[in-house]
């Protein structure tokens, strides 16, 4: 399962310093700026609500929320998508991080330790104004490209080519590597998973299988949210797996964690990766 919580195991080739543009964007950043953690690109600022400081500009250990979740709140594979949540849900997920009863080993601990209540509080309603758009393009496919993970802990196919099985792994590529790289909020991702996975997590999820609960019940019709119940249709596949991965072992253990504990108890590897092709494939558009 490593594949869901990617390490870096090679890097892309430098690149030149000069600015990067982006098609119907004014603006103009350097490679520097666009990986600058504490003051991300905000490529298209006419699409999205003026944003608190803390999303644009961190400080010290608390970075800005818009360099991994982009401005658009869409996310990289690696991080989390934060649109079509409830600002409640956001702050409860921040309370959890802060405490330890969830953890990240990659950042969100260390970010959430360093955040005012305020800020936090400022993000959650910020991000609960932006509306999920279809982000990830999820296929079914037997072999995928050959790929290693890079900057900013994203997945990249190598330069040389070639391809191999997919086996029970959940690949997720950029749909266009450059723009990805640039934090463009409108380039989204490619996640191949196994053939069949789909209708095999969308027939083990609808139950009847006695291997776990209708999700539905809490994450609502067409899985797009119920109240403070987070929707899953049209997540990261990769990010949805991980969290079935941390439900599993009690490494998301707080408060709310625990009506996942019941749904994820008898669920197999092989499961969490259909599972997670098939609510990846679900459109969020309300
Ligand atoms: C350096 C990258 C980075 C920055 C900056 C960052 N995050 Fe995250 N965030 C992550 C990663 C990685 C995850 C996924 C954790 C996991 O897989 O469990 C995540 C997950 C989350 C989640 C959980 C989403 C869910 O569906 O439950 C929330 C909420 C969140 N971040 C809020 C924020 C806020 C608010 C900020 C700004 C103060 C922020 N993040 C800044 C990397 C980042
Ligand atoms: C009894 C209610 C209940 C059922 C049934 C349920 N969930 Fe959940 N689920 C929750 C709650 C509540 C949360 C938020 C947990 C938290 O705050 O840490 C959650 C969170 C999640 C998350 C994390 C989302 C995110 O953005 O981080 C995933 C993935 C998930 N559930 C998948 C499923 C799947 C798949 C099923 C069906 C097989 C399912 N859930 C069934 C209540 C439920």
């Amino acid at each position: 399962m490593s594949w869901a919580f990617p390490a870096i195991n090679g890097s892309l080739p430098a690149e030149e310093g000069g600015p990067r543009n982006l098609p119907g964007s004014t603006k103009a950043y350097t490679p520097q700026q666009i990986d600058d953690l504490s003051n991300p690109p905000d490529w298209y600022p006419d699409e999205h609500a003026p944003a608190p400081q803390i999303v644009q500009h961190g400080h010290a250990g608390a970075l800005a929320c818009g360099a991994c979740h982009l401005m658009s709140g869409e996310g990289h594979p690696e991080s989390a998508g934060l649109t079509g949540f409830t600002a409640e849900y956001i702050i409860r997920q921040m309370a959890d991080f802060k405490s330890g009863a969830r953890k990240d080993a990659a950042r969100m601990n260390g970010i959430a330790k360093e955040l005012s209540d305020e800020e936090t509080r400022q993000a959650g309603e910020w991000f609960a104004t932006l509306k999920p758009t279809v982000w990830t393009k999820v296929m079914e496919a037997a072999t995928v490209p050959k790929t290693f993970v890079g900057q900013g802990r994203m997945r990249f196919a190598l330069a040389a080519g070639g391809t191999e099985p997919i086996g029970n792994r959940i690949i997720t590529l950029p749909q266009d590597q450059s723009k990805a790289t640039k934090r463009d909020p409108h380039s989204g991702f490619i996640a191949y998973v196994p053939p069949g996975s789909i209708a095999k997590g969308e027939a083990l999820i609808k139950g009847g299988s006695g291997k776990t609960i209708a999700c539905n019940i809490c994450h609502g019709d067409s899985l797009k949210g119920l109240g403070n119940v987070p929707r899953l249709a049209g997540l990261h596949p990769i990010y949805v797996a991980r969290q079935l991965f941390l439900f599993r072992d009690g490494t998301r253990n707080g408060g709310d964690a625990q009506l996942m504990k019941k749904p994820v108890a008898q669920l197999t590897d092989e499961d969490i990766v259909a599972i997670a092709a098939y609510v990846g494939s679900l459109s969020p558009v309300k």
